[in-house]
This record gives structure tokens, C-alpha cells and sequence, in this order.
């Protein structure tokens, strides 16, 4: 049987991690492509990991290249390419850099592997999904962004930690753009079925959800640059998905014309992802309060897409 094939455009921090857990999972072949200027790095990255194969038992093809043609007839294409926040920036500040590294990077993912499902994970999420979308002139159910099952992970982990309890247990949905401004949905948050306002006060619960809501930050405030092993491994759940047609939900930024009455822009809601990317865009019920955060998130996003547009054709 013919393997699955992933390549990850941008082998940085977050796009080497992806390739570390997607070997890890035995997902495919894996190509790691970076600029030329590191060509070498990326074919070092892609020895090193193929050499982790006989330990950890994966059976894969691991490359590292600066030339797009390796990557043809991927099925599915990370976009991790593009600079990330430093202390004191915010993903805004991204935008006009890496509008212009996405943009390029889509064109060549589409002509390259016309098939493939593209998940995009560079900053900021929900305008650089809009310009690879643009820039593949893909079916929108075939680009998607990961966000949610970063923040979403965040939360759960936060959560495990006040219960002292695995964070398997947690079930959890998280809706809106990226970070700051996602809407977190306690409703529909659960442990082991039972629900999550039975267990932890809401003051608690408040302070859990904001500190997942600034869990990039604080990570940048640490680190000095931005997260990558909880990112990866949110982007590689979301590749397993597709590649394995496991139509698992999560939430993604995907597009939503008259889901949530959103009218064309790409942003958190839970999505079934299967072998044709976004198979299925799920509509939960919103109260008033729920929905006005969600407009507002909405709001942000429209607002950075249209200053991405700006620099889209530049
Ligand atoms: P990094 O600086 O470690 O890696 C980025 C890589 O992209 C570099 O190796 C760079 O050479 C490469 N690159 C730049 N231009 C390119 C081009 N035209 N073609 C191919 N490769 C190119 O950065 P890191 O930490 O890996 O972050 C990558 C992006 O992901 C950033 O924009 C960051 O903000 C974003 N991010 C998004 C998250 C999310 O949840 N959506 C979470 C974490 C990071
Ligand atoms: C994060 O939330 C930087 O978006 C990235 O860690």
C-alpha cells in the first residue's frame, strides 16, 4: 500500500516539531522544506529524525529540501512558514511579513500537489489561512487553520491540573479566532460527562480560561519566541484526521459562508476532518452572551483580513 505523504513548508520550531510527531505516529513519508539558505539545517533535521525510526519504530522516507518538487503529490501540506512573535509583539504584528510568505509558499503548494488538504498554522491564523486559500484558489473544505486544537489543548491541560485529574477525561469546545479573543464555551465543557461548572468554581473557572486564552504569551514571555511542541502536536492531530479519514472534530478555522452567519472569512468552529479535509462544519447553539463574544472575535478577524488583503497583492 502506497504511504501517505506529508510535507511541511517551514522547518522551524513549530514545522520540525510537526515532523517529530508525525513520524512519531507513522502518518507517511515526511518532507521538511525550508528556504535555500538553510538547505543544509533541513536535510540535517530530516537525517536526524530518520535515525530516530529503528528506536522508536516508524517506517518512513524523511527528506529535507529546499526544492518544491519533492513535494509533489502530497496529500496533505503543513504551512508553518513565517516569522513568529517575539516578547512584546502580538500575532497582529505578523501580518505583513507573513502575508507575503504564505502567499508565496500556497502558490507553489498548489501547483505542486493540486490535491492536497493544506493545514496552516502560521501567524496570524485566521488572515493567513484567508491568503492561502486565495493563493491555492483551493475549494475552501481543502484549507484549514489550527488554532483550536492548540487553545483547546491548552485549556484541557489547565483544567487537568486545578482537578488533579488525566486530562483524557476532558471534553471541551472552543470557538472563535486565534488566542486572545476565542470564546471559550464552559457549557459544553465536561469531565467524564459530568459538567465542568459542577467541579470548579466559576471564578476559577475564569482565571483557567484566561490563562488559556494568553497561553501564547506567557510561553513567548518564557521562551522569548513563540510555543511549538503544543502547536505541532494540535497541527499533526488534525494531519492524522485527514490522512487516516478518521472524521474526528476538533475545532478548526474553517471557512463559514452561512455557518454562524459568519459570510466568508475562515475562523474557530468545530469541524469534522476527514479525507477531504473539512468534511463538515457543526453548528452548536449560542446564547446571547456566547454569541456576542463570537461576533466580536468575528469582528477582529474580518479586520485583520482586510489589512492582509492590503498586502496580498504587493
Ligand atoms: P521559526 O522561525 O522557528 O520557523 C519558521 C521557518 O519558516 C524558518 O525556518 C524560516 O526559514 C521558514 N521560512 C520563512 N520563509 C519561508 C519561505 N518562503 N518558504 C519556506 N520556509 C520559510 O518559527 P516557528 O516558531 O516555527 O513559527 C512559525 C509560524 O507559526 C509563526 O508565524 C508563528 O507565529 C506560527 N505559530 C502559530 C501557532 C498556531 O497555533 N497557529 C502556534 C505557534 C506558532
Ligand atoms: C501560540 O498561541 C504563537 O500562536 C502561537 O503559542
Amino acid at each position: 500500500m502506497r504511504r501517505a505523504k506529508l510535507s511541511i513548508i517551514g522547518a522551524g520550531n513549530v514545522g520540525a516539531s510537526c515532523a517529530v510527531w508525525a513520524a512519531s505516529q507513522e502518518l507517511g513519508d515526511i518532507v521538511l522544506l525550508d528556504i535555500p539558505e538553510v538547505a543544509d539545517k533541513t536535510k540535517g533535521k530530516a537525517l536526524d529524525l530518520a535515525q530516530c525510526g529503528p528506536v522508536y519504530r516508524f517506517d518512513a522516507q524523511i527528506i529535507g529540501t529546499a526544492d518544491y518538487k519533492d513535494t509533489a503529490g502530497s496529500d496533505v501540506v503543513v504551512i508553518t512558514a513565517g516569522i513568529p512573535r517575539k516578547p512584546g509583539m502580538s500575532r497582529d504584528d505578523l501580518v505583513q511579513t507573513n502575508v507575503k510568505i504564505v502567499g508565496s509558499v500556497a502558490e507553489k503548494v498548489a501547483e505542486h500537489s493540486p490535491n492536497a488538504v493544506v493545514i496552516v498554522v502560521s501567524n496570524p491564523l485566521d488572515a493567513m489561512v484567508y491568503t492561502a486559500w486565495k493563493k491555492t484558489g483551493f475549494p475552501p473544505q481543502r484549507v484549514v487553520g489550527q488554532a483550536g486544537c492548540l487553545d483547546i489543548a491548552r485549556y484541557r491541560t489547565f483544567i487537568a491540573l486545578e482537578l488533579n485529574c488525566s486530562v483524557e477525561d476532558i471534553a471541551a469546545l472552543l470557538m472563535g479566532g486565534h488566542g486572545d479573543d476565542m470564546v471559550p464555551l464552559t457549557r459544553y465543557t465536561s469531565v467524564a460527562g459530568i459538567p465542568i461548572t459542577q467541579l470548579i468554581p466559576k471564578e476559577r473557572l475564569d482565571a483557567i480560561i484566561e490563562r488559556a486564552k494568553l497561553g501564547g504569551g506567557e510561553l513567548v514571555k518564557l521562551m522569548g519566541t513563540s510555543a511549538y511542541y503544543a502547536p505541532a502536536a494540535g497541527t499533526i492531530d488534525m494531519a492524522e484526521a485527514i490522512i487516516r479519514d478518521k472524521r474526528r472534530i476538533f475545532p478548526c478555522a474553517a471557512f463559514c459562508q452561512r455557518e454562524y452567519g459568519v459570510g466568508g472569512y475562515f475562523v474557530g468552529v468545530p469541524c469534522m476532518l476527514g479525507r477531504n479535509g473539512v468534511e463538515k462544519i457543526i453548528e452548536v447553539e449560542l446564547d446571547p452572551a456566547e454569541r456576542k463574544m463570537f461576533d466580536t472575535s468575528v469582528t477582529h478577524v474580518k479586520e485583520l483580513v482586510q489589512v492582509a488583503e492590503g498586502f496580498m497583492g504587493q
